[in-house]
């Protein structure tokens, strides 16, 4: 399954024979959904130029000190990236990394970086196996840098044996299968997501901002991290992420019974992200309603509330709510997780150009005895946070894992 859609993937290409593969590598992964950029090496630039780098990923590429042009660019590099990648790692660039040199820029990104770091040696087959690099590949794998490969074969310089570096394929797969976190791993979610609409008349109806982009992007991340995922969404303009299975409603009614039938079928989790109608027209019409002359007033009537209905089942999956408040939010939130019996709220301030219909947001999650703020970032990664945090309570809870154990024995 391809986990790179919208990842942020910082290249660095060191100086090896290599390095022009790393052209083909960043074309794949662009067409897997990642966002690129490059970092060269000087010696990478004696191989391959900054211009085919440019080219192929769309973005700037950084290969001096010169190019840092703001002199916190390599930080801000360190910090937008979701995971570095050094393809072509040669022997020299193995040894500055195991030893911490931030003499270049890659070294100081590399440094500075609390990304994952990844690396795919390529080398001569003797300098592969000398001991030196075997020292520093040892430090390198006991700090958590992955290493992939290299693989074995005929070399550039003639010679026969481990060093050639991975083919683009196997690199995109490796990269992809590191953002698989497991931390739901064989765990049914099912996730509502985006707007309601409630019908006036035939072409009339009653909504609301939400653009669904909040829970769509939770349920990419809670596919990463191996759960498997049912989202029912209301209307929007988006696709379904690649593994999610998609129901699309168009009314709270709709969304109640979708949600209900796929909880009844068996899922451990909830997550209710949709922005779903408190209120619905007690009568709509059955034709299209005329205008008058007159002040006009239409009947409403409440709508059940899913999440609480949920929440309120004899077999109750671990529930997580959202509340959208344009004030006092902390104390709305702490209300609301009481108020509906769940285990975690997620609350964030709408109105005034925040939470619906934007690419980012800022989240607080508040659950029995704890909180935590995320703070402004893109949904895309405030959604894999909020899915770690709900891993990590929804794993502290005994009685819920057990069910979901003996839930796989029964379907095994
Ligand atoms: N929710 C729901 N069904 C409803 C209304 C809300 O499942 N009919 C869920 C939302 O998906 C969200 C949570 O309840 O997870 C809180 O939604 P929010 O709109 O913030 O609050 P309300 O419960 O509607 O309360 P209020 O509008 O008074 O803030």
């Amino acid at each position: 399954m391809n986990l790179l859609s919208d990842k942020r993937i910082l290249l660095g290409v060191s100086g090896g024979i290599a390095a022009y593969k790393s052209a083909e590598l960043v074309r794949q992964l662009r067409a897997a959904g990642a966002v690129v950029r490059v970092v060269m090496t000087r010696a990478a630039t004696e191989f391959v130029t900054a211009r085919t780098f440019q080219a192929l990923s769309g973005q700037p590429v950084w290969s001096d000190w010169s190019d840092d042009r703001t002199s916190m660019d390599h930080i801000e590099l360190a910090r937008w990236a979701d995971r570095l990648l050094i393809a072509p790692a040669t022997a020299d660039t193995l040894a500055r990394l195991a030893h911490g040199r931030a003499d270049d820029l890659l070294g100081a990104i590399c440094l500075a970086s609390t990304a994952p770091l990844c690396v795919a040696p390529a080398m001569n087959q003797g300098m592969w196996r000398h001991a030196a690099t075997r020292d520093n590949v040892r430090y390198l794998q006991e700090r958590g840098v992955a290493i992939l490969g290299p693989a074995e074969g005929a070399q550039a310089c003639g010679d026969n044996g481990p060093g050639r570096m991975l083919e683009p394929e196997a690199l995109v797969r490796a990269l992809s299968d590191s953002f698989s976190s497991g931390a739901l791993a064989g765990v049914s979610v099912v996730l509502t997501a985006g707007p309601t609409r409630e019908a006036v008349d035939p072409v009339r109806y009653i909504s609301n901002r939400s653009s669904g982009k909040m829970g769509y992007a939770i349920a990419a991340a809670a596919r990463d991290a191996g759960a498997r995922v049912e989202l029912i969404s209301g209307p929007t303009a988006l696709d379904a992420p690649v593994g999610v299975h998609l129901t699309r409603v168009e009314s709270a009614g709709d969304m109640l019974a979708a949600v209900l039938d796929r909880v009844e079928a068996g899922c451990q989790l909830f997550i209710s992200a949709a922005a779903v109608a408190d209120y619905r027209p007690a009568r709509p019409a059955a034709q299209k309603l005329k205008k008058q002359a007159q002040q006009w007033s239409l009947p409403l009537e409440p709508v059940a509330d899913i999440l609480a209905t949920v929440s309120a089942l004899p077999r109750r999956p671990f529930c997580v709510g959202f509340a959208a408040e344009t004030e006092d939010v902390e104390q709305h939130a702490q209300k609301k997780r009481l108020l509906k019996g769940v285990e975690l709220i997620a609350a964030n301030r709408v109105g005034r150009n925040l939470g619906f219909d934007t690419d980012d947001n800022e989240l607080l999650l508040v659950w029995e005895g704890g909180s935590r703020l995320l703070a402004r970032d893109s949904k895309t990664r405030l959604a894999r946070l909020l899915i770690e945090q709900i891993a990590t309570l929804y794993s502290s809870q005994p009685c819920l894992r057990i069910s979901t154990e003996n839930d796989a024995k029964h379907s095994a």
